[in-house]
């Protein structure tokens, strides 16, 4: 792991490992193996973009049962805070009516996204929606939507890599990164 990185204005420290990251990864895989196993209907990967990209890709090399994948676009953060705000630059990528979905993303912080998203899905008819998190920020989600699988509880601090991004760039760092204090 690089020792500090800039990006933009502002310079980030070494936070999690990329193998830690994994490690938490594999054993989300296999609760998500184990509960949809034997499941006759296949179910729908939900990538939320961008920031969700890598670790859909770390689940989807996992997971040992026929699913399909579907994508859409959210966003809710500026610079290093969330602006309350979800916008939707880009709707589903198939149809969900009827089906079973596993909404994969990057970071739950206030959970404005993910209950905004859930609102989508059951509108669209989606049978069922679990959520899968690689980290979250227990100290500020107040929302009541049960995190059916979370990597990684997180401090309330501003982290950048593994997907995450500061203003559009960091997404490529393998390790996650957290602003320097
Ligand atoms: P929420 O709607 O407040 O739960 O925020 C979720 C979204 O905000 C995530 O999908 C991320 O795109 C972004 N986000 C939240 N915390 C961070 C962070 O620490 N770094 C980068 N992006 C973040
Ligand atoms: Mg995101």
């Amino acid at each position: 792991m690089t020792d500090k990185i800039t990006l933009h204005d502002k310079t980030f420290v070494p936070y999690i490992s990329n193998e830690e990251l994994e490690k938490a990864i594999d054993k989300v895989a296999e609760k998500i193996n184990a509960d949809f196993a034997d499941k006759s209907k296949k179910p729908v990967f939900l990538c939320v973009l961008n920031g969700a990209m890598m670790f859909t890709g770390e689940i989807l090399k996992r997971c040992n049962f026929i699913a399909e994948l579907m994508s859409i676009k959210m966003t809710s953060y500026e610079g290093t805070s969330s602006t309350g705000k979800v916008k939707v630059p880009m709707g589903l990528t198939g149809d969900v009516s009827g089906k079973d979905i596993i909404v994969i993303e990057d970071i739950v912080d206030t959970g404005n996204t993910i209950v905004a998203l859930r609102d989508i899905l059951l509108e669209k008819g989606a049978a069922s929606v679990k959520i899968c998190t690689m980290l979250t920020k227990p100290e500020v989600y107040k929302q009541s939507l049960p995190l059916d699988y979370v990597g990684m509880e997180i401090e309330n601090r501003f982290i950048v890599g593994f997907g995450l991004d500061y203003d559009e760039i960091g997404r490529n760092l393998k390790d996650i990164y957290i602003l320097e204090k």
